[in-house]
């Protein structure tokens, strides 16, 4: 491929967007939160009280979904069907259902369509779950991201209590992390693995700017 494209996946709150976001400010590339992709179907899913369980329903939904990105600063802000929904999307109702939401064959189908619409012209950064496995298989660059369970649900709680949420708990945050990795790690679509040429970085002790420092040595023959 002509364009250059950066995959990051790896488990729940390990710092793929910090890296990411990073790495596309730092070389001018776009950043995609796939992620976030998944959390505003399923923020859709819950208010119009989709059946999972139901194939035509799924697909009737997805139909009437209609994301896009407004990328300020790297910063990934998304739409769902015109509305702001970037806040919304990191709550707990989100995150709780977000990975049953994930599991569906349907629902993956369609996002992974458009995130190789995203990618196909552009030099990106995205990262996820299975961009290095199954969205861009072929990407020149690929990381796996892992950091201490303890360490994950600590960051992402502090995150959360700095945004105004001052009813989550530690333990809360704790438990949705295990869930999402089992959950993300046993499906039977394209379950979250790490890819055979993919570099694996474990952040637990390094600091963004060792990270980046990393990632950049990485990117540097590609470029
Ligand atoms: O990256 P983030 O934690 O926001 O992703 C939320 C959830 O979306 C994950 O737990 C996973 O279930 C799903 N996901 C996925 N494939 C991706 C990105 C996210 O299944 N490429």
């Amino acid at each position: 491929r002509k364009n250059l494209v950066i995959a990051i996946d790896g488990y729940s709150s390990c710092g793929k967007s910090t890296l990411a976001k990073a790495l596309a400010k730092k070389l001018g590339f776009i950043y995609i939160d796939s992620g976030s992709m998944y959390r505003a179907v399923t923020l859709f899913f819950i208010r119009n009280a989709v059946d999972m369980a139901d194939n035509e329903a799924v697909i009737d939904a997805l139909q009437h979904i209609e994301l896009n990105f407004h990328s300020r600063d790297y910063q990934s802000h998304i739409t769902l069907n015109g509305e702001e929904v970037s806040e919304e999307i990191r709550q707990m109702p989100v995150s709780e259902s977000v990975s049953e939401v994930s599991a569906n064959k349907l629902v993956r189908r369609e996002m992974v369509r458009q995130q190789q619409r995203m990618g196909k012209s552009k030099n990106i950064v995205m990262d996820g779950r299975d961009i290095g496995t199954t969205v861009f298989a072929d990407a020149q660059v690929k990381f796996f991201m892992t950091a201490d369970p303890k360490i994950r649900a600590e960051r992402r709680f502090k995150e959360m209590r700095s945004k105004g949420d001052t009813t989550i708990t530690l333990e809360e945050v704790f438990e949705n992390l295990a869930h999402r990795d089992y959950a993300d790690t046993t499906r039977k679509e394209s379950p979250l693995t790490r890819a055979e040429d993919a570099i694996i970085l474990d952040n637990t002790a390094l600091s963004e700017a060792e990270q980046l420092e990393l990632a950049l040595q990485q990117v540097q023959d590609h470029l």
